[in-house]
């Protein structure tokens, strides 16, 4: 869409979330109230019990990402998230009593996981309530319980960056009530019991969808094409519905294995996807572990796709002689990686992907260095901005997708120069 097109349509949109939302003010719809219930009355629990329970949700729930920084106190915000708004920052959710969350109740606590509204303020979206909203009232309780035990840390927090009029925070009432929907759609068929734990493991907890679904707008969710694949960062969130993960070739086994360890004998996590894995997916329990494949696989798996067999004569052009200059001497000359050094491009899950966009940008910007558990270091892989013309790119990119990912060689010179222009900076 052009720009200008688009940015009328922004703003009718726009003018749409001002009425709905100035409607909801004054009839005080969306304001609900919730008991302030002691924190976990069940028989026998005890208050440390209930503590540790809140730290693996919290961890499978990943609020470390946003309310973190780096080499910052645990907890205590600063977290710059950047939207097509301006920029927002992860709070304080330490329990200090001016800054952090002292003086909340497990109900005001409950109302932002729930409904996104905080005591004086609603929240902009970015933080994930559109997910958290199916958090059941015990975990959230528990998550409270945790953070409350947590070292406060007396840190104001940063002001968000949203020029007007998105600054207008009443206007995300409107918003909740265009777009907060419980419970999203299923992106899976089943009814184990195994499969509705994965599914709140996934919607709810991990919030696979925030990235993994496509945006609209006004930031909304597009419910329509649940996990189809996402692009909020400099890389993609490709398509994880069962069909999309079938077609690159993801097995119940692989998934589990890249969710407990982050390497795949086809892939590693990179860009926020490592985050995730770090930060989350690897201290799921084996049995959590588990259930979130057989949601993202459903009750009865999909057969993956195999890799067509190429013929050795299309191993050969500009492509070929590329690879074998740049990259066979960390990759291998067969594409088929080195064990505790590189990953194998031969059936990697990200030159199967149809689209061409984070092989692109891993090719121009190269990847930071990465842990993985097991004593698994992963070096830096440089970025080949500066030493491949767009078109040797392309040839590259093609050669890679035919011979080993199973996709049609159609990147262009142009597709490259686009990806050239947001891949300045190494992927994290
Ligand atoms: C994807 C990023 C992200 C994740 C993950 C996330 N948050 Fe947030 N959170 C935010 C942002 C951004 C804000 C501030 C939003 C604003 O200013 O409107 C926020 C605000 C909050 C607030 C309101 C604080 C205040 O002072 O108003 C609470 C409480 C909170 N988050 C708790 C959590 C908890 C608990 C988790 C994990 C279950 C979590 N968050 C996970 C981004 C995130
Ligand atoms: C100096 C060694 C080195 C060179 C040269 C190199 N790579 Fe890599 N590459 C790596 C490492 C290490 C990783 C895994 C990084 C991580 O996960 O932290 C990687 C990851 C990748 C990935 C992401 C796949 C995944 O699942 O993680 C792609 C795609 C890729 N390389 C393509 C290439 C191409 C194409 C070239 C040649 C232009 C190339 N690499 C050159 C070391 C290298
Ligand atoms: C903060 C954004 C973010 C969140 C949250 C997130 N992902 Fe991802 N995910 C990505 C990105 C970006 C990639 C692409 C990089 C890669 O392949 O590692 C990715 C890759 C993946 C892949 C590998 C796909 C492939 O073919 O290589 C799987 C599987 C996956 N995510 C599943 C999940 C699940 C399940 C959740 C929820 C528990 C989740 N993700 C949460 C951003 C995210």
């Amino acid at each position: 869409m052009r720009a200008r097109a688009r940015n009328w349509m922004i703003f009718w949109v726009f003018v749409v979330v001002v009425a709905v939302g100035a409607l909801t003010v004054l009839s005080g719809v969306l304001d609900p109230e919730y008991d302030s219930a002691a924190v976990d009355t069940a028989q026998g629990v005890t208050d440390q019990q209930v503590i540790a329970r809140g730290k693996y949700l919290a961890t499978a729930a990943d609020c470390t990402a946003c309310h973190t920084s780096k080499d910052g106190a645990p907890f205590a915000g600063g977290v710059p998230l950047a939207t097509p708004f301006g920029t927002i920052y992860g709070t304080n959710i330490t329990p200090d009593k001016e800054y952090g969350i002292g003086d909340w109740s497990s109900a005001d606590f409950y109302r932002v996981m729930h409904d996104g509204i905080a005591p004086d303020h609603p929240l902009y979206p970015a933080m994930p309530y559109t997910s958290y909203r199916g958090m059941t009232r015990e975990d959230s309780d528990a998550i409270y319980a945790y953070l409350q035990s947590v070292r406060p840390v007396a840190l104001a927090n940063q002001k968000s960056e949203i020029p007007f009029p998105f600054n207008m925070r009443f206007l995300m009432r409107g918003w909740n009530l265009l777009f907060l929907r419980a419970p999203l759609p299923d992106a899976s068929e089943g009814d184990s019991d195994v499969w509705v734990r994965g599914r709140y493991l996934a919607n709810s907890l991990g919030h696979c969808t925030e990235c993994h679904t496509p945006r609209g707008l006004v930031g909304q969710l597009v419910l329509s094409e649940t996990l189809e694949g996402g692009s909020l960062g400099a890389i993609n969130a490709p398509d994880i519905t069962p069909e999309g993960l079938a077609a690159r070739g993801w097995a119940p086994h692989n998934l589990r294995q890249f969710f407990a360890l982050g390497i795949t004998p086809h892939s590693t996590a990179y860009g926020e996807m490592f985050d995730a894995f770090h930060n989350s997916t690897q201290y799921l329990t084996e049995s959590d572990n588990e259930a979130l494949v057989a949601y993202l696989t459903g009750d009865a798996p999909l057969t993956p796709t195999a890799l067509p067999t190429v013929e050795a004569a299309s191993m050969t052009g500009p492509g070929r002689s590329v690879y074998v200059a740049m990259c066979s001497g960390c990759h291998g000359a067969q594409g088929q990686g080195k064990p505790n050094v590189t990953v194998a491009l031969n059936g990697n899950t990200t030159v199967r992907n149809a689209d061409p966009h984070n092989l692109l940008h891993v090719i121009l910007a190269g990847l930071e260095a990465h842990s993985f558990p097991n004593g698994q270091g992963r070096q830096e892989m440089p970025g080949f901005a500066n030493e491949l013309s767009n078109q040797q790119v392309a040839d590259l990119a093609n050669y890679l997708r035919s011979a080993w990912g199973g996709q049609k060689p159609d990147v262009q010179a142009a597709a490259v120069a686009t990806s050239r222009g947001q891949a300045s900076a190494p992927t994290d």
